[in-house]
């Protein structure tokens, strides 16, 4: 048994799209409410931190360090976390320090955090010498990588695939936003611990398809080492979808404002412009060209974000017309 420390509302909410099904024609469609996780205004990332805080306390941990853009919402969340729990919080934004908090950014000072800003291509080395000084200055610091993606945090999705799998629910399709991989590799473990039969495809935010799935294979398997499973993934048995994302990370595409709009104002959800907003917009163009099959059950796993939809750039740049 893996030692978790509850952070998140659970189980989140299974609800049915009427609206939007009767939209697209066909297939019947379903969101699961993972922007309701709770904590610091919840998303994904809470799931996997309850197994990586679990593992800090157990290694004696006092502070938090961990790294993502200026609007990372796994920073939040890891922000929030060490709030709760009463430890320190170290976090390296990529990106140029903005005139005014927003969004995000926001609420990371708001959880007391200490904020850092490096390049995109600093950020892991710049990740490191912070963790090193810590170490140096006595603060017993903990370093999650980039999106808590590794064999600690990918429990976080196999416990979510449990917790679907008492709620009734089958779905033949399993949708949603695929960026570090540790929530496809999460999911991956869960159906196979639980015995799910349908499909699950990861829209991939930022990486190409071959790359990706090689990367969430070996994140599959690491774990499923540690957990001592007798079993493995080849890199073919991964579902990336990855024609959605050559715009580059974060940006605002008229697909994305698309599926912001149409999921807001037709079932009163909120996605968020980097993440769900992108992977909405993969379902939806889909769905639209015949993809699902009629009546088959399709659910998206929203996994938040939503702050960012008070940031700019994406604030000015969601309102149509
Ligand atoms: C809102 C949201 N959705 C999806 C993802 C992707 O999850 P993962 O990095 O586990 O692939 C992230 C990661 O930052 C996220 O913030």
């Amino acid at each position: 048994m893996i030692e978790r420390v509850p952070l998140a509302h659970l189980p989140t909410p299974i609800e049915a799209l009427p609206r939007l099904s009767q939209l697209l024609g066909g297939a019947l469609f379903f969101i699961k409410r993972d922007d309701l996780t709770g904590l610091g205004l919840g998303g994904n990332k809470t799931r996997k931190l309850e197994y990586l805080v679990a593992d800090a306390l157990a290694k004696g941990a006092k502070t938090l360090i961990t790294t993502g853009a200026v609007q990372s919402n796994h920073c939040r969340q890891v922000a929030a976390a060490s709030a709760k729990l009463g430890l320190g919080c170290q976090l390296i934004l990529a990106g140029d320090e903005p005139e005014e908090a927003q969004g995000n950014l926001l609420l990371d000072k708001l959880s007391g955090a200490q904020i850092f800003y490096s390049s995109k291509t600093t950020r892991d080395q710049v990740l490191q010498e912070k963790f090193n000084q810590a170490k140096e200055e006595g603060l017993e610091p903990y370093l999650i990588p980039y999106g808590g993606s590794n064999t600690k945090g990918a429990p976080g999705y196999l416990n979510a695939m449990i917790e679907l799998s008492g709620q009734g629910l089958q779905p033949d399709w399993i949708v949603f936003a695929s960026s570090s991989g540790g929530t496809q590799a999460g999911m991956i473990l869960g159906a196979h611990h639980t015995g799910y039969k349908g499909k699950i495809l990861g829209i991939s935010i930022e990486h190409d398809s071959a790359s990706f799935s090689t990367q969430i294979a070996e994140l599959v398997n690491q774990t499923a080492l540690e957990l001592r499973y007798d079993w493995s993934v080849t890199h073919e048995e991964i579902l990336i979808n990855d024609a959605y994302c050559s715009a580059g990370y974060g940006v605002l595409t008229p697909a994305e404002v698309e599926a912001v709009n149409l999921f807001a104002s037709e079932e009163g959800i909120l996605l968020d412009p980097v993440y769900t907003g992108r992977a909405a917009a993969g379902l939806l163009d889909l769905a639209r060209k015949g993809f699902f099959r009629p009546r088959e059950k399709v659910l998206f796993w929203h996994t938040g974000g939503t702050p960012a939809l008070f940031a700019p750039p994406y604030s000015q740049g969601l309102l149509q017309g």
